[in-house]
């Protein structure tokens, strides 16, 4: 062998164990993938194809958002991945469209069936004016599907940072069946004229028995019957700011639902601004007539806590714990809230709780728990 073919092979060699070197932990940026960042042409399918790169790419891989303005319709990102997955978008924001038409979903960012995936930086701007001043779906809720700025379903060991969610058309963030996770310094932000907007509402709390639905149609029995139905755990909600909601931090589910069980959810350090309903357990909620009225949620809550919540409130019931009669919520912990009212009249605030006995420490207002 000559030298020059010695050298070139060994170069060659190098070249070869650096990729895999940089292969092991492989960044995607969406510019890529042929994202325009003019903030009008959809760079939707530029996200979706890195993601789908990082996602099936050796781990850990992430997909980079530089810093700009985008526009993208709805986007679905589904694992599961080849290991841990990052999304970082700091200093970048994503618009969506503001006509509801371009939307068939409910929901606009999708991330679902992913676990150890985080989540750094983004403002996710839903454009929401033209849906809240349309009545096209004030009435018919059911079949009008508004979609959710970031829904996050089947995550698992997860970390949502520093991320932003603005002018939703409907709820801001979504969990549904998200265990182990952590959303930490989330901003929301909802103008004053927004409707239907909770800032972080956390339902599906019992998923794995709503797909056993048809099986079980006709022996819907009570809490613990399935011994095998994953029960929701782990959802730490801390350092965020929710500004002018219709619904701050809320935790449903449906009377009447199937059995299901969630526990360690906590509510720490959070400051409302103008939020109505900033907290609220929510298993009595029948807005469309399709419960089966009287029936009680089956879905048992423990382990919640809400710490350091301060700000103002524009409903007077500040703190409203809604607990299903037949499954009760246990280990509640209520700490250091200090929510007062603002809205017209003026006044103080004041409290509901229904099913469950607050742990109370602290000082509180409203001071009183009924
Ligand atoms: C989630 O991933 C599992 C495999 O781990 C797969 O069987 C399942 O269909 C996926 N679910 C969704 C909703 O994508
Ligand atoms: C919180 O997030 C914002 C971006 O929304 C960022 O500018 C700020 O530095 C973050 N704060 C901390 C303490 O990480
Ligand atoms: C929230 O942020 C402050 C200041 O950055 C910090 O001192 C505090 O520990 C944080 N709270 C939580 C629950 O992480």
């Amino acid at each position: 062998m000559d030298k020059s073919s010695c050298i070139r092979r060994t170069v060659c060699c190098l070249f070869v164990t650096a990729l895999i070197a940089i292969n092991h932990a492989i960044v995607v940026d969406i510019k890529s993938k042929g994202a325009t960042g003019d903030g009008k042409t959809d760079d939707g399918p530029a996200l979706l194809n890195a993601w789908k790169e990082a996602c099936e790419g050796a781990s850990p891989s992430s997909v980079l958002i530089p810093p700009g303005t985008y526009m993208a319709l709805s986007v679905v990102l589904s694992g599961p991945c080849k290991g841990p997955i990052k999304l970082q978008a700091t200093g970048a924001t994503i618009k969506a469209p503001p006509e509801l038409a371009k939307f068939k979903t409910d929901s606009w960012i999708r991330i679902q069936n992913v676990s150890k995936f985080t989540m750094t930086g983004g403002t996710f701007d839903g454009q929401g004016q033209q849906t809240w001043s349309s009545t096209k779906c004030h009435n018919s809720q059911m079949t009008c599907e508004i979609p959710v700025n970031l829904r996050l379903s089947h995550v698992k060991d997860s970390l949502f940072k520093d991320v932003t969610s603005s002018n939703s058309k409907n709820f801001h963030i979504a969990l549904w069946r998200c265990d182990n996770s952590i959303f930490d310094n989330l901003t929301i932000n909802a103008p004053g004229n927004s409707v239907n907007t909770d800032g972080i509402h956390i339902a599906r709390l019992n998923g794995r028995a709503q797909h056993n639905k048809l099986k079980y149609k006709d022996s819907i029995g009570s809490l613990g019957k399935y011994p095998n139905e994953e029960p929701i755990q782990g959802i730490w909600i801390k350092n965020c700011t929710i500004t002018g909601t219709t619904n701050g931090v809320r935790i449903k589910s449906w009377p009447g639902s199937y059995p299901g069980m969630a526990s360690d959810i906590h509510f720490e350090d959070i400051i409302m601004k103008k939020v109505g309903n900033p907290i609220m357990i929510d298993q009595e909620y029948c807005p469309h007539d399709v419960c089966k009225k009287g029936t009680s949620s089956k879905v048992k809550l423990s382990s919640v806590t809400f710490r350091k919540i301060r700000g103002t409130s524009t409903t007077k019931v500040a703190l409203n714990l809604a607990c299903s009669e037949e499954a009760p919520c246990d280990n509640v912990e209520v700490s250091d809230i200090r929510l007062t009212f603002h809205g017209p009249g003026g006044g103080s605030t004041n409290s509901k709780c229904l099913n469950a006995k607050p742990k109370v420490t602290g000082e509180n207002v409203p001071q009183r728990f009924v």
